[in-house]
């Protein structure tokens, strides 16, 4: 068996592809469990709400395809055939990092299966093969996060758990609209060659607010972390990643009592965070999300205080 878990992204994502900070906090209790058997006939694959061969899964699961194959290379047996199955607690293609977290899964339970250890950068180089499938790119934040038990900052390639002691709640609301991270990204590449004047100072921007962010974070200041979320959210819409569901959702949270709100993740559909002062108060404003469309939502501790509640 392999598992790893849902992540958000506080702050930094898109900018952190260029090289910038990046905070992101792991859900442990939205889960992606894999699970491996050997296959007498064709291996199969069944997969973030798909099912059938593994080698005729769609374009979409091609980076799961690819973490089986990477990790049956690692343990030396290219050519076996399984039955690959992921469960997950969390909707694929909302910014909650799924591909990468059905990724680490799956190379996770290949390595069990077959016996081999595996240390976390081989972890990490494993499922970053089977990330840039997905998207190229992709800065490594989210193999990292999905793999974490704790919340951390990334920057080019480098992880350091990040203490964050803040009296508030984070509502993490589904706008039930699909995102492509692979679009998104392409998208303020191409913005960001034909328009590096306009692109740099935005990324560089997003890239001041998490710093600014780590240090409201360890202060627990929770007033100064709403608004940086809400300027993070006003660099994102800039770049051209917001869209009006997610415009909508970011508005009502505010109207319904939130310190700030942004979306998080890939963006052009996905999901929304909204920071909330108290438990009351975050369940006031996932209501209010799901009253505006939001298909589902959940109500997050950014640091332990889930048991204390
Ligand atoms: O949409 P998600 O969960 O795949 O998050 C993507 C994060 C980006 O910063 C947009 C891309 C990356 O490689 O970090």
């Amino acid at each position: 068996m392999g598992q790893t878990v849902a992540k958000v992204i506080l702050f930094g994502e898109h900018s952190v592809v260029y090289g910038y900070p990046a905070i992101a906090l792991p859900l442990a209790g939205l889960r992606m469990t894999a699970r491996v058997e050997p296959a007498d006939g064709p291996a199969t694959l069944t997969c973030l709400g798909w099912s059938g061969p593994l080698r005729q899964a769609p374009a979409r699961l091609a980076s799961v395809v690819r973490a089986v194959d990477a990790a049956l290379e690692h343990v030396g047996r290219p050519d076996a055939r399984l039955h690959v199955t992921t469960v997950a607690d969390f909707p694929p293609e909302r910014g909650l990092g799924s591909s990468a977290a059905a990724a680490g899964a799956v190379i996770r339970a290949v390595l069990d299966a077959f016996d081999t250890p595996a240390d976390a950068e081989d972890l990490f180089e494993l499922t970053q093969a089977a990330e840039r499938v997905a998207h190229g790119h992709p800065s490594g934040l989210d193999a990292t996060a999905t793999a974490s038990t704790a919340p951390i900052r990334f920057e080019a390639g480098r992880t350091e758990p990040i203490a964050i002691d803040v009296p508030a709640w984070l509502v993490v609301a589904d706008s039930g609209v699909h995102g492509s991270t692979r679009e998104t990204v392409g998208h303020i590449r191409e913005r960001h060659e034909i328009d590096p004047q306009g692109t740099d100072p935005l990324l560089a921007d997003l890239g001041r607010i998490a710093r600014d962010a780590e240090t409201a974070l360890r202060d627990g200041d929770a007033a100064a972390i709403g608004e940086l979320m809400d300027a993070a959210h006003a660099r994102l819409a800039a770049l051209g990643v917001s869209d009006t569901h997610l415009d909508a959702l970011v508005a009502t949270a505010r109207d319904a009592g939130a310190l700030g709100a942004k979306l998080t993740g890939g963006g052009r559909g996905g999901c929304v965070i909204a920071l909330a002062e108290s438990r009351p108060a975050a369940e006031r404003i996932a209501q209010a999300l799901e009253g505006a469309g939001a298909r589902r939502s959940w109500v997050h501790a950014p640091q332990a205080r889930e048991a204390a509640a």
